[in-house]
């Protein structure tokens, strides 16, 4: 089976509902993106990010999975699919996808601030006061602006093996995930889905740039692979 690495962004969840972070109706509006989702931010502010998040874990209960999400579950019988997402909702896996890495965390997961390895499922509202097995503060299960990237390795490794590097809805502008295609074989065709995408990137690779709304352009690729 022809191997098929999808990266995501943003924009595969916006025909969902779901804001995406840098167009101008951008989720960050009103709120300023280091304030919310970086380390610095925590530390200043925990209520204000504890409370940016719980809106966003309740949001995930009013949307579903579009048809792009759906198109790459199906592609799962055809093709073997590692899904590359940078999205913290779990749109890919309620589309029924099997293999979804998220690079930038899970909004359904919270840990523990002391200690990372101490992870738990999470549906509700996270607040001051609920805290881990060893009795510290509770966050987000989410890589803020400023932290590592644990997965970052495996996400590479799985770049560097594909036959098909297929990204979806990123403005490709935030690091490290933006330079997961440089490991792409030599050999690997990339295709790159987008509304409005990002004409600056630093490549001599060729890239086959697809201009349209996810779910279209999904509908319409497989001729192309
Ligand atoms: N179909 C395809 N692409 C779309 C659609 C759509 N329906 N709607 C919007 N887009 C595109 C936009 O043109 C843009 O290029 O999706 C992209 C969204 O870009 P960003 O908002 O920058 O989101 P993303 O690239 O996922 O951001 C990366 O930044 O803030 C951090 O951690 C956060 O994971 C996030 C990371």
């Amino acid at each position: 089976m022809k191997k098929i690495c999808v990266l995501t962004g943003a924009g595969i969840s916006a025909e969902s509902g779901i804001k995406t972070f840098r167009d101008s109706d951008g989720l960050w509006e009103g709120h300023d993106v280091m304030e919310v989702a970086s380390i610095d931010g925590w530390h200043k502010n925990p209520n204000l990010v504890l409370d940016f998040y719980n809106q966003r874990r309740a949001q995930l209960k009013e949307v579903k999975p579009n048809r792009a999400h759906e198109i790459l579950a199906e592609w799962q019988d055809k093709y073997e699919v590692t899904i590359i997402t940078q999205n913290v909702d779990n749109l890919h896996e309620r589309a029924g996808s099997k293999n979804v890495i998220h690079l930038h965390g899970e909004l359904l997961k919270v840990r523990s601030t002391k200690n990372p390895e101490l992870v738990y499922d999470w549906t509700t509202d996270c607040n001051l006061g609920d805290l881990c097995e060893n009795e510290s503060q509770l966050r987000p299960d989410i890589v803020w602006f400023g932290e590592e990237v644990p997965l970052l390795e495996l996400a590479a490794s799985i770049v560097a093996e594909c036959e098909i590097l297929l990204i979806i809805g990123t403005s490709l502008v935030v690091y490290p995930a933006a330079q997961l295609m440089y490991y792409a074989p030599p050999f690997a065709e990339i295709i790159y889905i987008d509304k409005n995408p990002n004409q600056s990137i630093a490549t001599n690779r060729k890239i086959k740039t697809i201009v349209g709304s996810a779910s279209q352009c999904l509908s319409e690729i497989e001729a192309f692979i």
